[in-house]
């Protein structure tokens, strides 16, 4: 069947927010943006590539000439750290606050521009004292501290490309990436503050690196002060070796196309993917997507993204694009709720926060925490908010809108992915007429569109693939050593790289479902694995979850297709009531009344399970996999990339009482 056949009576969201006029008149990017890029989309992006400081300005803008191998302003050269760093304390800004950071346990530290360019320069010097050299990889295990964005512009300034590992995985997922790019030394800490106590890190790393043979040198940030097992002679410490080092360090110009770093991602099914970015391509489209998307005005803004260094939006939103931009910004480095459920206000209120880049799944875990725990702080100084991950459920866009943003706030919805290195889809605040739950708009020089499984575009109103149909600077590059996964996973559904296509146009496939309301906005539907077949009907798992949610006694919703001898498949849901509403008897029935009422009596759940917890991954991603696996009796899959292992446990047994 095809995927026009798509549910038509999606959830019909009528609400529309026009940007506040003060905004509007003093934004970065207006309207005009979108013509300019329309009328000539290379011209646009070699325009924005002049943000960036070039020791060779690039003459040429887009190579496509061995797609769908891209090579962006390839005669340029540059260096990232000089970058995001030296030039801002050229231009006088050295005294500006780059980085306030917040300890768990409440310890801060600001850093200005000018002492960041000193820490950058030392440990560039302490990258090369220990053998690193341009072109070779660097592992980097740390806790969400200063030293993370630290060690990577060091990385980037002598031309080494890093390779993050999220500082809650494993030795054994540690071990895997470390072999893949071949690394040649893990930066790591003796531990961080998780949940109120010192957590170890270094363990991981002595386990992991057993089996790395390339790794000749383990360096050690202090942060906790714990215990801490030593190798002589191969481990290092971070403070010993930057201390003695100087604080002038020359950067030199790299080739635009020249590797920046390198982050796995873990995917549904086989090895990680190592994601190749690189230079000046990235660099752009990284400072320009945050300037023009959360309108930064560096003299006045208070910046805070509050995701982990280790996924692409710490990349991308804490150390690339808004350094690159002269952002002054927050740094956390603990859990939301610790040592209490108002952390994050606290936090907003203590430095003014203005601009807030946070997940859905935060936002729906604050909605169950209750609307009195915001409400007892200061937020009056915010005046942007965003949202990246996943689909935001409309509720939850109202919810952040009204408890955090005083019902003021632009929203801005950001669709993109670690391949796409940068935001792809989001309104732009001074422009848009938001939408609760949808991204609506590719931003100025990105071209993205939904087709059918023909590969044909589907008309407003219509549903089916998300897919990119020009390249863009960020562009992934390859995945890191096997050029043929990248081709098959990426550019063989639809378009050229497609086997008998007929077509000459290169397209890339996001692996998202996607649809088009009759005005054309786009609205992002999950990962396509996640749609299900109900009766001949495609529903996205996305809507019913954001049917569920709109119900007020409903705060989180994850909802899987499980094998049915009638239907095909039928719908489970999992639900997590807000803190305030009680469970009875009638639960059930109103809230599957509720969704027969939103979205049609198709997509009514055969079956619903109140639950006090969901399975995520590490990133916050609901794993359904495994949800399935409990609505069709099975055993529980794997669960090792889950962020709480004993959150199924914990599902099983509350259904084994609900039965
Ligand atoms: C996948 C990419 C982008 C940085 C964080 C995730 C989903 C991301 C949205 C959004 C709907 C979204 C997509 C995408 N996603 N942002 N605003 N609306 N879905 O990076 O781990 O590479 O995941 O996250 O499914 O493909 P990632």
């Amino acid at each position: 069947m095809s995927s026009n056949e798509s549910l038509e009576n999606l959830l019909k969201e009528e609400r529309r927010f026009a940007p506040p006029a003060e905004l509007a008149a003093a934004a970065n990017v207006t309207a005009a943006a979108y013509q300019e890029a329309k009328e000539d989309r290379l011209a646009f992006w070699a325009e924005q590539a002049r943000r960036l400081s070039w020791s060779t300005e690039p003459t040429e803008t887009l190579d496509w000439s061995n797609p769908p191998f891209a090579k962006w302003f390839a005669d340029g050269e540059l260096n990232v750290a000089y970058n995001c760093v030296d030039r801002h304390v050229e231009a006088g800004h050295g005294d500006r606050v780059a980085i306030h950071f917040e300890g768990e346990p409440g310890d801060s530290r600001a850093i200005t521009y000018a002492q960041l360019k000193d820490e950058v320069s030392k440990a560039a010097h302490a990258l090369t004292e220990l053998g690193i050299e341009k072109g070779d990889r660097v592992a980097v295990y740390l806790p969400m501290i200063p030293e993370a964005a630290v060690a990577m512009l060091a990385c980037a300034r002598i031309g080494a490309a890093h390779s993050v590992v999220f500082g809650g995985f494993s030795a054994e997922a540690v071990a895997s990436r470390v072999q893949d790019a071949d690394a040649k030394l893990v930066i790591t800490a003796d531990g961080g503050y998780r949940r109120g106590k010192p957590t170890a890190l270094k363990p991981a790393i002595d386990e992991a690196v057993l089996s790395c043979p390339t790794v000749q040198h383990v360096l050690v940030v202090r942060r906790t002060g714990q215990e801490t097992a030593w190798t002589e002679g191969r481990d290092v410490w971070w403070d010993e070796i930057t201390s003695r080092q100087s604080t002038e360090h020359t950067p030199v110009p790299h080739n635009a196309e020249h590797p920046l770093f390198i982050l796995y991602t873990s995917g549904t099914t086989g090895k990680p993917k190592g994601i190749l970015h690189t230079t000046g391509g990235y660099l752009t489209q990284a400072s320009y997507t945050h300037h023009a998307v959360f309108d930064l005005k560096p003299e006045t803004d208070v910046y805070w993204c509050t995701a982990d260094i280790g996924w692409v939006t710490g990349h991308s939103y804490i150390v690339y694009g808004p350094l690159a931009n002269g952002a002054t910004q927050v740094m956390y480095e603990g859990t939301p709720d610790t040592p209490h459920q108002g952390r994050f206000w606290e936090i907003i209120q203590k430095y003014k926060v203005t601009l807030l880049y946070t997940a859905p799944t935060a936002i729906r875990t604050f909605m169950k925490w209750g609307d009195d725990i915001p409400a007892k702080f200061d937020l009056s100084s915010l005046r942007i908010l965003g949202s990246v991950g996943e689909p935001i459920n409309p509720e939850a866009w109202i919810w952040y809108r009204e408890h955090i943003g005083a019902g003021k706030t632009p929203i801005v919805d950001t669709w993109w992915q670690t391949e796409t290195g940068a935001m792809m889809i989001s309104p732009l605040p001074g422009v848009t007429h938001t939408k609760p739950g949808s991204a609506q708009t590719p931003l100025p020089g990105i071209s993205a569109t939904v087709v059918d499984d023909e590969a044909n575009e589907v008309p407003d109103g219509g549903g089916g693939y998300l897919v990119l149909t020009e390249p863009w600077p960020s562009m992934l590059r390859t995945i890191w050593g096997d050029d043929q996964r990248y081709l098959e996973t990426y550019w063989s559904r639809f378009g050229a790289g497609h086997e008998g296509s007929g077509s000459d146009k290169w397209t890339y496939f996001a692996g998202d479902g996607a649809k088009k309301d009759e005005d054309g906005d786009l609205w992002l539907l999950g990962r396509v694995d996640d749609v299900m077949l109900v009766s001949g009907h495609n529903i996205s798992t996305t809507e019913v979850e954001s049917a569920l949610v709109s119900h007020p006694k409903v705060a989180e919703a994850a909802v899987v297709g499980a094998t049915d001898a009638t239907t095909g498949q039928a719908i489970a849901a999992f639900v997590i009531l807000r803190g305030s509403a009680k469970d009875n008897e009638d639960l059930v029935a109103e809230l599957r009344n509720h969704v027969a009422k939103v979205l049609g009596p198709i997509a009514k759940p055969k079956l619903i399970q109140l639950v006090s917890e969901l399975p995520k991954t590490r990133s916050g991603k609901i794993m359904r996999r495994l949800l399935r696996d409990i609505a069709e009796g099975r055993a529980v899959g794997d669960t090792t990339t889950l962020a709480d292992s004993t959150v199924m446990d914990l599902i099983q047994s509350q259904r084994s009482a609900g039965d």
